[in-house]
């Protein structure tokens, strides 16, 4: 799906650069925080430009029921502007507009869509030109804002696009992993919310050794999995002893729903981010995966959206 589809030309041709970041997928089932990956679609999109008056404007938002703040400092976006003048020392007023094409509170990296979207046409806007390793502690600092914790998982994949790896946080590492040019990804959004901030609040603060031992086995072969394109490893890998044991209990008949996906040929399926969403990745088009994972949703009453697409290797783009 072309990114520029969602884009509205009467907001666009007011404003000096826009620019779209997608969805992404945090966790990836075994990897907590350290892994993510882009889809092409849907995502948000920030219309920016300069403005004499000082200070970080937002607008308006779109898309999201008028439920977003549009106070800088309460908003992603707007923190993750605020930071990057911060930081660069660059003086100017802003003015921008939002286009919400993600869900609020779905685990589909809504937050960090905004943000890294905001970030990217900032960069064009000043013509600062920040390399994105250099953007990424700005996305970081909005997720904080947003829900407590500066994961990197969403908006490191919301900005490079592909498959990341966080390797470290301190310092800051973060890794591009080849992944299979065929895969992929099929994200079911049950119509119910979930926050980040509960969600991170449900888990326990240490894992048993036994439990780690398996987890790092099963993140070290996802890795190994996608390098090789070796479908069973990153079947076989895609086992969570961390977070999905209490988060799927918040999802309603969530085994029902991972049991079709795999039935159906998915490799894997598991949680996106904090969830409600739930993904599967796939070998071919996924669309039968994603409406076998729907239909169970139906069943018990939950009505919910398909979104399918290709892995994305690009990520957040300016597209003005
Ligand atoms: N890794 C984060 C979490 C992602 O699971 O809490 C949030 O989308």
């Amino acid at each position: 799906m072309n990114p520029a589809s969602g884009i509205n030309p009467e907001i666009r041709e007011k404003y000096e650069v826009t620019a779209f970041a997608p969805a992404t997928v945090a966790n990836v089932v075994c990897g907590f925080d350290v892994f993510g990956f882009a889809v092409h679609a849907p995502g948000d999109t920030v219309y920016m430009r300069k403005s004499s008056k000082p200070g970080i404007h937002i607008l308006a938002i779109h898309g999201d029921g008028g439920r977003l703040p549009l106070e800088a400092d309460k908003n992603t976006a707007g923190v993750a502007v605020n930071s990057f003048l911060q930081q660069t020392g660059i003086n100017t007023g802003i003015e921008m507009e939002i286009q919400k094409g993600l869900p609020l509170g779905s685990g589909m990296g809504s937050s960090a869509a905004s943000s890294v979207a905001a970030l990217v046409a900032i960069n064009a806007l000043t013509g600062k030109n920040l390399t994105k390793v250099e953007l990424l502690p700005f996305a970081m600092e909005a997720e904080r804002v947003a829900c407590g914790s500066a994961h990197a998982d969403n908006v490191a994949p919301a900005l490079f696009g592909g498959f990341i790896l966080v390797r470290g946080y301190s310092p800051l590492d973060v890794v591009e992993i080849p992944f299979p040019d065929y895969l992929h990804g099929v994200l079911v959004h049950p119509d119910f919310e979930l926050k980040t901030r509960d969600a991170r609040n449900l888990l326990r603060q240490s894992v048993p050794l036994y439990d780690a031992v398996r987890q790092w086995g099963n993140t070290a072969g996802m890795v190994a999995g996608l390098m090789k394109g070796d479908d069973g490893l990153i079947a076989r890998s895609m086992v969570d002893y961390v977070a999905e044991p209490v988060r799927s209990l918040l999802i309603p008949c969530y085994s029902q729903v991972k049991a079709a996906a795999l039935a159906h040929g998915a490799i894997g399926c598991g949680i996106s981010g904090s969830g409600p969403t739930m993904f599967a990745i796939c070998r071919q088009d996924p669309s039968l995966v994603g409406k076998a994972m729907q239909q169970v949703f139906s069943d018990t009453g939950l009505s919910s959206s398909v979104y399918c697409s290709k892995l994305n290797p690009v990520g957040a783009t300016v597209i003005q």
